[in-house]
Formats: structure tokens, C-alpha cells, sequence
């Protein structure tokens, strides 16, 4: 046993607890468990009682329809998500700082409530000039920048649907997502900084716009240079990235927040109207548009929010997600600024300029609650121990996790290196379509241990069925009833919704994961069960890389599986067969990871990219993943009766360990 995994027993063992929060402890009137119970005996109650916490220009009648597989919570009540992010703590926390935002090249900015509220109300005053109206479709592809909040919060402000596009997807894969949701504005920046570089993201928006004429207005937000020293403490100063303006449509952000009115009273909105559309990947076809309505998913993430990251009062929360991501949209922007949080934001990468400075980020700023993906703390433990020891960690109370499984190795590192063994550590298992944390320790209510998201949050109930539907100790994960932030449907294609997600059995909703129950009742989730890949804690669909793949003139059959990366969870291993009188080389080897990572963005571009004469197919010609992956994982083959040749699958092993070595 090895000096790890003598740690991970010990904390096995250990059964430890902490504090509980004191607004759980206040909510828990029937004891401990008393929330859970409480749920579990009226859920509908359960959850009227949050929502009640949020406030609501019109209240509600019925506290949820549930006509499978649609569901619609707090019918009849009207309220405004941004008004709840905002005007609703003016009056106790207008001063308090809302917002503190720290660029990579180290300029930082902050704004308090009163601050962010106005600016967010300029904001929709000049969108509504530009003619965005209630309902109208918004994209906003930027960078991690403020402005980035004050877009999402402006639209949701006026009641215009936003479609966040992450700012390292490419000009394609933007295109494909304006054109689904029919997007009339284009919120975008000049450019973004990563590792010291510039991302051009005017320069993607552009193309990614041509020839799309009801795209009527771009918004460009100035990520100006920052050649104060001062404002660079690393002195990164780079110069204005520069981009074209197209008069008419294009419009500088700064030029139209100085002449906006900093009045804009929040749209009522019902509780089932729109609040964004955000693609996901999933198993078939291109990315789909997941559907969050305001009712519900305010009143879920504004409970988990409160609930997972016992927030205080005086608490200065660091999500290190992307806004481009669900857990930017739920736990950077929605759930704790609806809670009146201090939300820490930063632009760049973790290793620039060193590999300290997510830990220079949190002692400069006390952060101390963390939440962050086992991807990076992977990588963070690869860098070794003296990064973090050469920083002061005292201020964190709390650490999070999200987005894979993490393997108890990182958990008890995380727990030692940057918690210094004394903050519990919430392990949270949802999903774009959940919209809010699912499965989930509460920090102090629930004993944690290593690698498991424990158990569901009160007032989500979920189980572990087989294929029939029948209960197992080991299957696939189910949400057996419906939540508050429930995906309400996929935009323009209900049958796709249906199929995805409710068609495995009837009424209960399949997140197409994998997981088991252990003896305390614990779900330890063990992955996707799909063609859906998780590489560094982003979703990503085999068929869409396929697709990319093929899209190249040199391609002719192309087959993508996952295998296991240390780092990333997962990694891209592509197969592909050449069109016939194509000579292979490294050249094209380079040129078609480079295709991917251009159709689709830097995610996805496979690891793996290994040419095959033929992919293994089934005497039916269906290509057989499961072969490889096998071959991808470098294991021995499993079943390969039914192939129509196993020498091509032989040869393809062969070429794998070549590759290799
Ligand atoms: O497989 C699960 C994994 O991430 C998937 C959802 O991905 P996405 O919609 O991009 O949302 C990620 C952030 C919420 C899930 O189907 N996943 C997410 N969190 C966990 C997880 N797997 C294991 N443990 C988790 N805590």
C-alpha cells in the first residue's frame, strides 16, 4: 500500500466532521438530517420555501406542473433573475464589493453591488437601443472580463435570452450556435489574454458572422493594453489588440455605456420565461441548446450556492470556472450574487506568469471559499507542493469540486496541500441540463470521504437503476422526480429532448452517467456511459470530432473514442482512414489535429491521432468502439468474434504501441 492510500484509509476512517453552517443548523429544526427529511416528506413545500427567499414582483399559484417530461415551477409567479442579483441588496449591501476581477497581466478591477447594478443597467439600456427586446436571442462570446457578468445580468435585466459561447470555442462552432438560436447581437471583446497571448476574439466573431445579415449589432468590449506598470505588476504590458469595425452593426461597449441611462427598471418576467440557452454536447449530431427558464433555476442555484458554500456574509468566493460553462453561469454569476456574495473573478490561465498564481489569487484576495475541477487540481499536484506551501492558504474554509469523478489521490492532496487539512471538501455531481449542483455533501451535515459526491442535495431525489429500470447497487444514475432547475427542453427540437433524456424509462431522467451506491448510501459516480467525453472537465461528443474529422478533404472514415489521461480524466484518441491515394505522414497527422482543434476549438483536438488502413467494423459494418478502445488504453482486446476482420483491429495495436513509443 502506498504512503497515499494509506492516507485515503486513515481519512476513511477518520469520519470527519465539521461545523456545521448556522443557516442549515437553523433550517434543521428536526434534528441534523432535518432539511433532507423535511424534503422527503413535502418537496414541493420544501422547495416553495426557497423560492420564497428570492424576491418575486407577482407570487406564484401552484408551486409545480409536472406533465412528463415537461415540467413548470412556480407557475404564475413573475420575477427577475438580475433584479435578484442586484436591486435586492442595495439597500444592505450596496457598498459591499460584488465583484473583484483580476486580468492575467494583473490589472484588477472591483465593483461593489451599487456599482455593478448600475453598470448592468447601462448595459440594457444600450442593448435595448440597439433593439434587443424581450425574448430576442443575445450571443456573448468574451473572455473571462466583468463584462462578461454585466452581459449575461443586462440581458436577463431586459428578459432577452443569452447564448454564452466559450471564448476557446472556434469561429465554427460560434457560427453553428448564432445560427441555432437565431442570435440578433453578438456581445464580444477585441481580445483576451491567455499565457501572456491575445485571443482575437473580434476577429473569430467576424467570421464566424459572415454573410449572417440579421446579426444586426456586435457589441466590443475593449480588453485594452495595459501599459501601466502599476496595473501589471508582471509587467505583461501588451499592446491594444486591434480590430476591424464594421459602422453600423459594430459598436464600441464603453461608447455605449457613457451614453446610456443608468435607470432601466427589471422586466417582469414569468417564472417559465427564458433566462439563457447554453449548448452542450452530447452523443448524436452537433451541440444542443439547453434550455434554463428563471423561476426554477433561480431558486435551485440559489440554494445550492447558499447550502453547498455555506455562504457567510463575509465570505470571498473564488469559482474557477469559465462563464462559458454552466458552473460559471450557476456559480460565478446567478447563484452567488443572488446570495449578496463577494464573487473573485480572473481572466488567464494558472501557470502564467508562474505556477502559483491561482494561490497568489487567493491570498492576495482571502479567498476563502474555492471551488475548481480535478483536472486542474491534477495538474496543480503535478507542479508540485512548494507552490501553494510558498503561499499564505489561511483564509480558505471551504474547497469544491466539479465536472469529473476525482480520484481520492487528488481529493486527499487537495485536502492536505491546499486546505491544510482543515476545510471540508464538497465534491458536487451535476450537469448543464441539472442547471444547479444535484449530488453533494453539505459542508458539515454530511461526512465526506474520498471520491464520492455522497449524496443528493435535499430535495433532489435520484437512484441507481438498471438498464429495466429496476433498483441496483451498481448501474446507471437517475433523477426520479423533478428539480427546480431542470432543463425545460433542447432549443427547437422537443423530440431530441424526449429522446435524450427521458426515453430509457418512463418519467425519470437519464443523465447518461454511470454510478453505484456504497453501504452509507453514498453515490460514487463513475462516468458517462455515452459517447460523450470528458477531457479536462469539458463535454465533448465523439460524433462532433468525427465530423470535424471528416469534414477534411483527406479523410474518409474517421472513428473517435476516449482513454485515460492522467491529467485530463480523459483524452481524444482518433482513428481515421485516409481516401484512397492520400499518402499518410506526420504532416497530415499535425494537419488534422489542427483541423479539429480549428473546426471545433483547442479542447477537442485529439491526443491520439492514429491512421488505419480500415477501422474495425462488425460484418454489419458498424465501426467497434469498444475494440478501440481497447487499443487506445493499450489493453488486451476484449470479444472480437463478431469482427469482420480481426486483422485489422491487430494492425491498428501494433500501429498504437509504435505511436507510443
Ligand atoms: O459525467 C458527469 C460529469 O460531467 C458531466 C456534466 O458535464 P457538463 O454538463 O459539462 O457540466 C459540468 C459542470 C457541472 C456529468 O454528466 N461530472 C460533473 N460533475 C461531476 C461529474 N462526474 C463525477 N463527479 C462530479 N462531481
Amino acid at each position: 500500500m502506498t504512503e497515499q492510500h494509506r492516507e485515503i484509509d486513515v481519512l476513511l476512517d477518520e469520519q470527519r466532521t465539521f461545523e456545521p453552517s448556522a443557516d442549515f443548523v437553523a433550517a434543521a429544526h428536526v434534528g441534523d438530517r432535518g432539511p433532507y427529511d423535511e424534503a422527503g416528506r413535502d418537496r414541493e413545500a420544501y422547495w416553495e420555501a426557497w423560492a420564497r427567499r428570492l424576491d418575486w414582483f407577482t407570487p406564484w399559484d401552484t408551486v409545480l406542473e409536472w406533465d412528463p417530461p415537461f415540467s413548470k415551477w412556480f407557475v404564475g409567479g413573475t420575477l427577475n433573475a438580475a433584479y435578484n442579483c442586484l436591486d435586492r441588496h442595495l439597500q444592505a449591501r450596496g457598498s459591499k464589493t460584488a465583484l473583484i476581477w483580476e486580468g492575467e497581466p494583473g490589472d484588477v478591477r472591483r465593483y461593489t453591488y451599487r456599482e455593478l447594478h448600475e453598470e448592468v443597467c447601462r448595459f440594457a439600456n444600450a442593448l435595448k437601443g440597439l433593439g434587443v427586446g424581450k425574448g430576442d436571442r443575445v450571443a456573448i462570446y468574451l473572455p473571462m472580463v466583468p463584462e462578461a457578468a454585466v452581459a449575461m445580468l443586462a440581458c436577463a435585466r431586459i428578459g432577452a435570452p443569452h447564448s454564452v459561447v466559450f471564448g476557446g470555442f472556434s469561429p465554427q462552432s460560434l457560427r453553428d450556435r448564432i445560427e441555432d438560436a437565431h442570435a440578433t447581437c453578438v456581445i464580444t471583446a477585441d481580445g483576451g489574454y491567455r499565457r501572456g497571448g491575445i485571443i482575437p476574439l473580434k476577429a473569430s466573431t467576424d467570421a464566424a458572422i459572415e454573410g449572417l445579415d440579421y446579426v444586426n449589432s456586435v457589441v466590443v468590449v475593449r480588453r485594452s493594453a495595459v501599459t501601466d506598470p502599476r496595473a501589471a505588476p508582471h509587467g505583461d504590458a501588451v499592446d491594444t489588440p486591434s480590430c476591424d469595425m464594421t459602422a453600423g452593426r459594430d459598436h464600441w461597449y464603453h461608447d455605449l455605456i457613457a451614453a446610456a441611462d443608468a435607470d432601466f427598471p427589471a422586466e417582469p418576467m414569468d417564472s417559465e420565461d427564458l433566462l439563457y440557452i447554453l449548448y452542450t454536447s452530447g452523443t448524436t449530431g452537433k451541440p444542443k441548446g439547453v434550455m434554463h427558464t428563471t423561476g426554477g433555476y433561480m431558486t435551485h442555484v440559489t440554494a445550492t450556492a447558499k447550502w453547498v458554500f455555506d455562504l457567510r456574509e463575509d465570505d470571498i468566493y473564488w469559482c474557477t470556472a469559465d462563464v462559458g460553462w454552466v458552473t460559471g453561469h450557476s456559480y460565478i454569476v446567478y447563484g452567488p450574487l443572488s446570495n449578496g456574495a463577494t464573487v473573485v473573478m480572473y481572466e488567464g490561465s494558472p501557470d502564467w506568469p508562474d505556477r502559483g498564481r491561482f494561490w497568489e489569487l487567493c491570498e492576495r484576495y482571502a479567498v476563502t471559499v474555492f471551488y475548481t475541477a480535478p483536472t486542474a487540481i491534477r495538474a496543480f499536484m503535478r507542479w508540485g507542493d512548494d507552490w501553494p506551501a510558498g503561499y499564505d492558504l489561511s483564509a480558505l474554509r471551504l474547497l469544491g469540486t466539479v465536472g469529473e469523478p476525482i480520484n481520492p489521490e487528488a481529493w486527499v492532496w487537495y485536502d492536505r496541500h491546499i486546505g491544510g487539512g482543515r476545510c471540508p471538501i464538497v465534491d458536487t455531481w451535476w450537469q448543464t441540463e441539472t442547471g444547479g449542483i444535484m449530488i453533494t455533501p453539505l459542508p458539515g451535515a454530511i461526512t465526506t470521504k474520498p471520491g464520492t459526491a455522497t449524496v443528493p442535495f435535499p430535495g433532489i431525489e435520484a437512484a441507481i437503476l438498471d438498464e429495466e429500470g429496476n433498483p441496483a447497487e451498481s448501474g446507471y444514475l437517475a433523477i426520479t422526480s423533478p428539480w427546480p432547475g431542470m432543463l425545460r427542453g433542447v432549443w427547437g427540437d422537443e423530440e431530441r429532448y424526449r429522446e435524450t433524456y427521458w426515453s430509457k424509462w418512463p418519467d425519470i431522467y437519464f443523465p447518461g452517467d454511470g454510478a453505484r451506491v456504497d453501504e452509507d448510501g453514498y453515490y460514487w459516480i463513475m462516468g458517462r456511459v455515452d459517447d460523450v467525453l470528458n477531457v479536462a472537465g469539458h463535454r465533448i461528443g465523439t460524433m462532433e470530432v468525427e465530423s470535424a474529422l471528416v469534414d477534411h478533404g483527406a479523410v474518409a472514415e474517421a472513428a473517435v473514442v476516449g482513454r485515460s489521461d492522467e491529467i485530463k480524466g480523459q483524452a481524444v484518441a482518433a482513428f481515421v482512414s485516409v481516401v484512397e491515394g492520400t499518402e499518410t505522414s506526420e504532416a497530415l497527422r499535425q494537419e488534422l489535429r489542427g483541423h479539429v482543434a480549428a473546426q471545433i476549438g483547442a479542447i477537442a483536438r485529439p491526443a491520439d491521432l492514429i491512421f488505419a488502413a480500415e477501422l474495425p467494423k462488425t460484418r454489419s459494418g458498424k465501426i467497434m468502439r469498444r475494440l478501440l478502445r481497447d487499443v487506445a488504453e493499450g489493453r488486451a482486446l476484449g470479444d472480437t468474434t463478431t469482427l469482420a476482420d480481426p486483422a485489422v483491429v491487430r494492425s491498428l495495436q501494433q500501429q498504437f504501441a509504435d505511436s507510443e513509443a
